[in-house]
């Protein structure tokens, strides 16, 4: 008889955060990029830090570098991030009354989501919620936001993106989502009531971002993941990985050893999403251990680099990248 068919490979696009200073100063990495990647994400050049250096003025010099290098090469892009604790410039400490706060974030969602429409497909609008340590799932981290508009700083994100672009993709995106402990799965909990409290009011939002910052070192809680993923799927909103790498700081120095198990703490944390709901997209932080932000916190007590990303640093593919292209369907 005739040979089985064998099934299409399903193609789940792979993308890398980049980086527009090395983008311009080293031409291997943006090939790599362009080879290796179907979609992007600028892993600053959308912060506040750096597109709002002050008040009155907004800078796109590297999201529209990043966003040029999209499109010649015909990758996607999506934007992060648009309401996070993190990379906030000095200024915005002064903002303390409600009004002000309520405009200053509306507007600002307004003016950089619209000069992307169309392009940006996907926006992480609200980056890590929870507090590293939540006390219960309703705590949610303090920061400019959340201190002058409380809980309502999440739907009017998300309220103000989506009328600024009607077709992205709305992403809440959260880390430390994955492993064994009570603080994790009060994060979990967390993520969960935010997303229902969106859906319960009418308020848009289409998936929930796993970043993916694993321990190389630190077990995966994967009943807990999945009944996690679980709730996500009956709730009907995709699941991306945003921004995986694996930390390496407790691994042995030698390389074949530590990326082995780095390769394998990857394929069992996208294995777990897989069996309960497939990624819509799958991201690295980074596309090489060249630019990669684990060493400004996780330097390693042997002194070697660390090697968290699907590439070394000289750009030639790890056991990381071979898990990557096997589970997306681009091997
Ligand atoms: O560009 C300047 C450089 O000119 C200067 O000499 C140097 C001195 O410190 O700093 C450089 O900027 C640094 C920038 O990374 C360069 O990539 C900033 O200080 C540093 O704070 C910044 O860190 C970034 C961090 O977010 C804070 O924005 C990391 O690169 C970036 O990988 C990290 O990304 C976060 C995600 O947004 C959210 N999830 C966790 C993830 C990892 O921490």
């Amino acid at each position: 008889g005739l040979p089985a068919m064998a099934a299409a490979p399903r193609k789940i696009p792979f993308g890398a955060a980049v980086r527009g200073g090395a983008l311009t100063a080293d031409a291997a990495y943006g090939a790599a990029l362009a080879e290796r990647c179907r979609l992007l994400v600028p892993e600053g050049g959308l912060k506040w830090a750096v597109l709002r250096p002050n008040r009155e003025t907004f800078d796109f010099g590297e999201a529209d570098q990043i966003a040029a290098f999209a499109r010649r090469n015909g990758l996607g892009l999506r934007g992060h991030t648009l309401a996070w604790y993190g990379a906030m410039p000095a200024w915005a400490e002064a903002i303390t009354s409600r009004v002000e706060a309520e405009w200053m974030l509306t507007s600002h969602i307004e003016t950089v989501v619209s000069r992307y429409r169309g392009f940006i497909g996907s926006w992480d609008v609200v980056n890590e919620p929870m507090p590293d340590k939540p006390a219960s799932p309703q705590d949610l981290r303090h920061f400019v936001w959340s201190k002058t508009l409380g809980a309502d700083y999440i739907p009017i994100a998300f309220k103000a993106a989506h009328a600024a672009d009607p077709a992205a993709q709305l992403v809440l995106n959260e880390y430390d989502v994955e492993f064994v402990g009570q603080r994790f799965a009060m994060r979990r909990a967390g993520i969960l009531a935010i997303a229902r409290s969106l859906l319960d009011r009418g308020i848009p939002i289409h998936a929930i971002g796993l970043q993916g910052h694993l321990f190389a070192d630190r077990a995966i809680d994967r009943d807990g993941l999945q009944s996690f993923l679980r709730e996500i799927k009956a709730m009907k909103l995709d699941v991306l990985v945003t921004e995986l790498d694996v930390i390496d700081f407790g691994l042995p120095t030698d390389f074949a050893t530590r990326d082995a198990l780095i390769a394998k703490k990857a394929t069992d944390f996208l294995q777990a999403v897989d069996e309960v709901t497939p990624p819509s997209a799958v991201l690295t932080w980074g596309i090489t251990d060249r630019y990669t932000w684990v060493p400004i916190y996780f330097t390693r007590p042997d002194g070697t680099a660390n090697r968290p990303l699907p590439l070394d640093s000289d750009l030639r593919p790890k056991p990381l990248m071979s898990v990557i292209e096997r589970f997306t369907g681009n091997a």
